[in-house]
């Protein structure tokens, strides 16, 4: 009976070893941690290990090749640190790069986009859908695929809206400058009647204020932290990864490059004081 039970036991062992390794979250900045903020909030007893790519951002605005070059150096990154899972919190590099991810590394790799697609499907009257994100998301076309792949009839619109992430960056949230520039962003999609309006880009629930008070009550705003925490949640539980409930999960942020800004932004996005912050080569 001993013999039976020392392999299960092992492997409890190793188990619980391999679901306490943290989870490694990156994006091509700080915006990222908009969704270590959801994924704190839902799980708090993961560990995680954040990188930022900050030397290099924006992603949105370069090309598919780069933007999957810059991923794997990211995710390369992160195995350093022997993460059990990665989050690909930028919908950028989700759109560009998670498939060729998923198919290099051998643990699990989560991205926003199956989130943030799951989550506007959950409702079974969608059917008139906007989509606002950076030209390289919306250039992607991964959104509107996996979207019009998942229920047919669907209306689509999807907007590039490269401005608003330099404007989140400066806090000019509540700004006349930003409440003009949404409108003209927001005009030919509400123009079609939309139902639900996508979030598709880590900064863009800082917005979600604003936003709320300028699509009304009748739209139903997504936003990609959220639904990606929750997503990864049900993926964890699904394939038994899930840290030790009784532990409180830590949090190691480390940047590509590190200035007072980032700094700053560091402690919006996450909605509190980040740990020291580390400068990291890639
Ligand atoms: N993190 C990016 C995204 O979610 C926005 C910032 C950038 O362009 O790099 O698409």
């Amino acid at each position: 009976m001993g013999g039976k039970l020392l392999p299960s036991l092992t492997f409890l062992r190793y188990n619980r070893r391999v679901n306490n390794g943290a989870l490694g979250i990156f994006d091509s900045g700080v915006g990222g941690l908009t969704v270590v903020r959801a994924v704190q909030a839902l799980l708090p007893a993961e560990n995680i290990v954040y990188l930022g790519d900050t030397a290099r951002v924006p992603y949105g605005s370069k090309s598919p090749e780069t933007i999957r070059r810059f991923s794997d150096e990211d995710a390369r990154y992160l195995l350093t640190k022997n993460v059990k899972a990665i989050v690909v919190a930028c919908n950028t590099a989700t759109a560009h790069a998670l498939p060729a991810l998923q198919q290099q590394y051998r643990i699990p790799v989560v991205g926003v986009i199956e989130a943030g697609v799951e989550a506007v499907l959950a409702d079974p009257q969608a059917e008139r859908i906007g989509i606002i994100a950076t030209r390289g998301t919306i250039a992607s076309h991964a959104y509107q695929h996996a979207l019009a792949l998942r229920r047919t009839g669907m209306m689509i619109v999807a907007q590039p809206t490269p401005l608003l992430v330099p404007l989140i960056e400066e806090n000019w949230l509540d700004h006349q400058a930003t409440r003009s520039i949404l409108e003209t962003y927001l005009q030919p999609i509400l123009e079609k009647g939309i139902d639900t309006l996508l979030l598709a880009c880590t900064h863009y629930p800082l917005l979600i204020p604003i936003l709320k008070e300028m699509v009304g009550d009748r739209v139903r705003i997504v936003d990609s932290a959220t639904t990606c925490a929750l997503h990864l949640q049900s993926e964890l539980t699904r394939l038994d990864m899930l840290a030790d409930s009784s532990q409180t999960g830590s949090l190691e942020i480390g940047l590509t490059d590190l200035s007072e800004q980032f700094e700053i932004l560091a402690k919006r996005f996450l909605h509190k004081t980040p740990p020291r912050i580390k400068r990291v080569e890639l």
